[in-house]
């Protein structure tokens, strides 16, 4: 990881605009840290792209793209690469981020970075009308980085999907996982749908119904995976409900966006949920704090 962080360092230093690709469901939880780091260092503007928009809550991601644009430097779409006129947009939206480079002489160098499986192998295939890039629902395809001519006075880098070694908040392993940016060795389906239905039921609770025909009412993350698993007929032998089965179907037809437009976050629910966790933080490191002289006199 230090030394993608080294490369992709030293690549940052000669390309103008990073076009970071983030997942429009969970644009924070999909962001690499490291990225806004490295580019604030060097001063480089952003062209954030909301990728998948097509599967996430249309005012979610508008909220998004307000969040991101108050940003300086930062210019936010919502795109889904799978949409080749979406994809078009992009390098006269990195033009405008780097009008010092439009002179008629020097290229306009734009590099693409985001953790994997936001959709970065797929806006690459479009921007250049033709396979260069392995598109997979796997995480981590693109395995080396590389630099291709973009049309006259344009060239595009293109980077290997990129995860931090530590994710700081917990509900951010989950949504990156039943997302599927972390593999699927990394994480028990089961406790990360049960995750995922805490949220359908809070904020989408009329497309679980619709999808799986039961009352959403009263139900909670787990007791969501035991009535999927029932109307499915997901029985292990002997009868007992497989969990693991029914995690897996929530799991797939949200992925696949068949329980219709999904955000796994907003602005608000982040700050929330930071907030939360940070005074949760401080409590505990009181409590460290204060133990050691817990018992003296
Ligand atoms: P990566 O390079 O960042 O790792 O991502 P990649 O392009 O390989 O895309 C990962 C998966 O996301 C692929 O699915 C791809 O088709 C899908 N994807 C990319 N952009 C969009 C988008 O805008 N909307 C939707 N709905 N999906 C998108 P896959 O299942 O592996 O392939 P496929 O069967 O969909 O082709």
């Amino acid at each position: 990881m230090a030394s993608a962080r080294k490369k992709a360092a030293d690549a940052m230093a000669a390309i103008d605009v990073v076009i970071e690709v983030t997942d429009a469901r969970l644009p924070e939880a999909s962001s690499n840290p490291m990225i806004g780091e490295l580019r604030r260092f060097r001063n480089r503007p952003c062209l954030k792209l909301l990728n998948k928009a097509d599967l996430a809550d249309p005012a979610a991601t508008q909220a998004w793209m307000d969040f991101y644009n108050r940003q300086p430097g930062v210019k936010a779409v919502a795109i889904s690469a799978k949409n080749p006129s979406d994809a078009a947009r992009v390098p006269a939206l990195c033009r405008q981020l780097a009008p010092h480079r439009d002179d008629g002489t020097k290229p306009l160098r734009m590099m693409i970075m985001g953790i994997p499986n936001v959709g970065k192998s797929t806006l690459m295939n479009a921007l250049l009308k033709r396979k260069v890039a392995k598109v997979g629902d796997e995480p981590a395809v693109t395995k080396h980085q590389q630099t291709l001519d973009l049309g006259p006075g344009m060239t595009l880098t293109d980077t290997p999907g990129m995860m931090w070694p530590k994710i700081d908040y917990d509900s951010d392993g989950y949504m990156l996982a039943a997302s599927h940016a972390i593999g699927r060795n990394a994480v028990i389906d089961e406790e990360v749908a049960t995750f995922l239905g805490g949220i359908l039921l809070e904020r989408y609770p009329a497309l679980i119904a619709a999808r799986y025909r039961i009352d959403p009412a009263q139900l909670d993350g787990p007791a969501l995976l035991e009535a999927v698993g029932r109307r499915r007929g997901c029985l292990v032998k002997g009868g007992g409900l497989d969990l693991e089965k029914a995690a897996l179907i929530l799991l797939q037809d949200y992925r696949d966006g068949v329980l219709g437009r999904i955000s796994l976050e907003t602005p608000e629910s982040r700050a929330r949920m930071i907030a939360v966790a940070d005074a949760a933080r401080a409590e505990a490191s009181a409590g460290d704090q204060a133990s050691p002289d817990d018992g003296e006199e």
